[in-house]
């Protein structure tokens, strides 16, 4: 089979299912013989706008790592297919992170830009706000997380300030032109002090983590259609900051210093003083996000939402994929009904995929 045979039949694929499901049955042979002529005279077909909004909520319904599926339908979709220069590009990144902002009421939101064929636009950070990361002589300063990219930032001319929550510039790539770089604008980036409601100390950690997690280097695939730069967020649950960027020890490694304001134990493993520290760093999270205004959800509401997730992919007659190991929450999974059940991690089409590295 040749590229164009098979492009039309993902293409094929998916205007049936959208189609489908927006009500619009009855467009479909006229829509499918557009876009045999387009792939025929083209080699490549273009999405009206109706079909990259559904496409982008199908390929977060098909994400079978995220717990958060149950409120697909309600992302925004930007359609950023017009811009042309890393300016306007960067620009456009600026706007997404104020819009999903929203002044700590998040919308979970895309802004998808060209796809591939159409000249090749690639953004370098894992998410659009992110902390650098430095090796310093005693240890690493910053998010370990970052200290690669970081490299790279600081190779094309960026400069940081070395405190442990630098946000790194935005990198932009247009085709095989030079990488560039841009500063998000300190008060257009929505910050959480975490404090604990109930351990003054905890402020002197001096924490904070950032608003809205925007994934920036995964590709969008509709219909066959490859949009590598398409950045896309919901908003955080607590466990992602608590029980993971915080506290691995590859991470920001806090639970140490947490289980020492606490007072705890910390000579044996058996007086779970990791366990301890575990619970109350969340729930310094949840807390400091909730008196922030800023959207957050818990773990136990997150299943809860997925659970009804699933019943209403039941009730439409789809089955529910997903990827057990990463829909578990890190913190007590066992009191969620996704550790006593599976699901079958299978690749349903829309989806975001992982792409190769652009630095590496
Ligand atoms: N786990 C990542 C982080 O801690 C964010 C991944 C996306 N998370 C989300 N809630 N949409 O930064």
């Amino acid at each position: 089979m040749n590229h164009n045979q098979e492009l039309y039949l993902k293409a094929k694929d998916f205007i049936s299912t959208c189609y489908v499901e927006l009500g619009i049955d009855d467009k479909i042979e006229t829509r499918l013989q557009h876009i045999k002529l387009e792939i025929d005279q083209t080699g490549n077909y273009v999405h009206t706008y109706e079909e990259l909004v559904h496409g982008a909520k199908l390929a977060w319904r098909n994400s079978n790592r995220c717990i958060g599926r149950f409120f697909w339908q309600t992302l925004d979709v930007i359609d950023a297919r017009k811009y042309e220069t890393e300016e306007d590009i960067a620009e456009a990144l600026l706007y997404h992170i104020k819009v999903a902002t929203n002044q700590g009421k998040i919308r979970p939101m895309i802004t998808v830009f060209k796809p591939k064929t159409q000249g090749r636009i690639r953004i370098w950070n894992h998410q659009l706000i992110r902390y650098a990361g430095y090796e310093h002589e005693d240890g690493i300063v910053g998010d370990p997380a970052s200290v690669e990219f970081t490299k790279i930032c600081e190779s094309l001319g960026w400069k940081g300030e070395h405190t442990h929550f630098d946000v790194l510039p935005l990198v932009v790539q247009l085709n095989d032109r030079k990488p560039q770089w841009y500063e998000i604008p300190k008060d257009i980036i929505l910050e959480v002090p975490i404090q604990h409601p109930d351990y003054e100390a905890f402020n002197d950690l001096h924490l904070k983590w950032y608003a809205v997690p925007i994934i920036s280097d995964m590709k969008l695939e509709i219909g066959g259609i490859e949009y590598e730069a398409a950045p896309f967020n919901g908003w955080y649950m607590e466990t992602e900051i608590g029980a993971r960027n915080l506290a691995d020890s590859f991470r920001y490694n806090l639970l140490p210093k947490v289980a020492s304001i606490m007072g705890l134990d910390t000579s044996r493993n058996s007086t779970l003083w990791k366990d301890k520290a575990l619970i109350e760093l969340n729930l310094a999270v949840i807390e400091s996000y909730r008196s922030a205004g800023v959207s957050i959800v818990d773990h136990h509401t997150a299943a809860a939402q997925f659970k009804r997730f699933e019943e209403n992919e039941g009730k439409a007659g789809r089955e529910v994929t997903g990827d057990w190991s990463w829909l578990i929450p890190p913190v007590s999974p066992a009191t969620t009904h996704i550790f006593h059940q599976t699901y079958q991690d299978k690749q349903v089409y829309p989806n975001f995929l992982y792409q190769n590295c652009p630095y590496k």
